[in-house]
């Protein structure tokens, strides 16, 4: 579906939105990238073409040029050059390395992440959330997305690396913030944007200030069990003594970047999956019911481990149908390497290439009533029948999340544990308006009422 080709003077282009005569598609990418990306595989199909004032974008909205791109033919793209700005942050992490880097980092880490590996987590999981709903007031009204998002920042603390000290977690928590925020900033305003990082505005002060805490708290951990050289069990046990084929360990500064990476990748997109799907149940009391019936059934009282999950087959297909219609990574970006063809249409070396879960999860071509929340749908063979890139809420190809495991085990385990305690309802007056930010975010949160069962 991808091919080499040769630049040509005359390209060969697919249809697009016209855009503004200066700034292309930006504003309208600005005004709401969810419904203009919508729009666009409504109206020009498969293969869109975005016009920027310094770029082109290929939108792909068929799950075999999407495969293509993260599977047969990904050695002609490289990660899109829009993650810089997470430079400082992630440095020569998973995310944000390519190439033969990338691929050494990845098959040293990837044994972290085996089923019997991270089973064990399963219980620092499910404490943490018991931890959570023990500080919960019934009747009280909580803002549930900043809950998930210190819930799952405190477990993949702890899993990584044995950090249970409220301040260690809370300088990770506000450098990811900034940080988020900073990329937010840069992205949607171009004055900001064209601001050199070292010019001292106060995004920018704050910006470094929290990079550098975030730097010292991570050096001194890794040299404290450098020094001690004991294991913890943890990954970053695990990470300070993998070795590659030569024998070769990581340093210091990419231990660092390792760390910070999968602590930016695996807190905030598990989150956000759990508020989605609070909100959703919310609005769906018969979905709920049935969940809280799956887990009567197979809990009673006791709190849900690593084995029950097998039979908590139900809150998996909710779990599955929320990250269907809110997938926490919304779009996944591409840049080619060199001149190809996709369907046709010619690419130049450094174009970009954009896969949407959002326009293609909502797809009616592979989903019947696309837009209604409907875990029942995953009943049976239904996945195994999809096409491979019609749902891809962890992406695909080598560069699949290497998190996916962890993730479902963690979304499944504390959802069944927040519902067997409690019923949340939505406070009424609250637009839930998801914001496509580096993730898809509930722009004022979700504010929820609290009821103990
Ligand atoms: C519901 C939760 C999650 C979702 C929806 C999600 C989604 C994704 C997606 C779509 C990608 C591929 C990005 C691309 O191809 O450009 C990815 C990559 C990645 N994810 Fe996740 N993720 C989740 C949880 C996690 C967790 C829990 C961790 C770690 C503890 C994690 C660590 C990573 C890392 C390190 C990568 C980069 C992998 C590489 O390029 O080799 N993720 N994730």
């Amino acid at each position: 579906m991808v091919t080499l080709a040769k630049p040509k003077t005359q390209l060969n282009l697919p249809p697009g939105p016209k855009g503004h005569p200066i700034f292309g598609v930006l504003p309208n990418y600005r005004d709401g990238a969810l419904e203009f990306s919508t729009r666009c595989a409504k109206e020009y199909g498969d293969i869109v073409l975005w016009q920027g004032p310094l770029f082109r974008a290929f939108q792909l909205n068929h799950p075999d040029y999407i495969e293509s791109v993260l599977v047969s033919s990904s050695n002609l793209f490289g990660k899109h050059v829009s993650l810089n700005i997470f430079k400082r942050l992630l440095g020569n992490g998973l995310v944000s390395s390519d190439g033969e880097f990338w691929q050494r980092q990845r098959r040293m880490i990837q044994p972290a992440f085996h089923q019997e590996r991270i089973v064990g987590y399963g219980k620092v999981m499910v404490d943490y959330a018991l931890a959570m709903l023990n500080s919960w007031v019934p009747g009280q009204e909580r803002d549930i997305h900043t809950d998930m998002m210190g819930l799952t920042l405190e477990i993949v603390a702890k899993t990584l690396f044995e950090a249970d000290v409220k301040q260690q977690v809370e300088i990770v928590g506000k450098a990811l913030e900034t940080s988020i925020e900073y990329y937010e900033v840069r992205n949607t305003n171009l004055l900001v944007y064209l601001l050199p990082d070292w010019f001292p505005t106060r995004r920018n002060l704050a910006y470094v200030r929290a990079m550098q805490q975030m730097d010292e708290m991570l050096y001194t951990i890794i040299n404290q069990r450098r020094v001690s050289n004991e294991d913890k069990g943890d990954l970053l046990s695990m990470l300070l003594h993998i070795q590659d084929e030569d024998g070769a360990r990581m340093t210091d500064k990419q231990l660092r970047d390792e760390v910070m990476t999968l602590m930016f990748a695996g807190h905030e997109t598990t989150a956000l999956t759990l508020s989605w799907a609070l909100y959703l149940l919310s609005q769906h009391p018969e979905v709920e019911a049935k969940l809280l019936e799956e887990i009567n059934a197979v809990l009673g009282e006791k709190a849900p481990t690593v084995t029950d999950l097998p039979t908590l087959r139900y809150t998996e297909q909710v779990i599955m149908e929320v990250m269907r219609l809110y997938p926490a990574a919304w779009a996944i970006g591409r840049q080619a390497l060199q001149d190809c063809e996709i369907g046709g249409y010619n690419l130049r070396a450094g174009d970009a290439v954009i896969v949407s879960q959002w326009v293609m999860q909502r797809d009616a071509r592979y989903f019947q009533d696309p837009e209604a929340f409907k875990p029942e749908r995953w009943e049976g063979d239904f996945a195994k029948k999809l096409p491979k890139f019609a749902y891809f809420p962890f992406g695909g190809g080598s560069r699949v999340c290497i998190g996916k495991s962890f993730a479902m085990m963690e979304a499944v385990l504390l959802l069944a544990t927040i519902i067997q305690k409690y019923h949340l309802s939505l406070v009424p007056g609250q637009e839930i308006t998801p914001w496509p930010a580096f993730t898809l975010r509930p722009k004022h949160g979700i504010k929820m009422r609290l009821s103990k069962r």
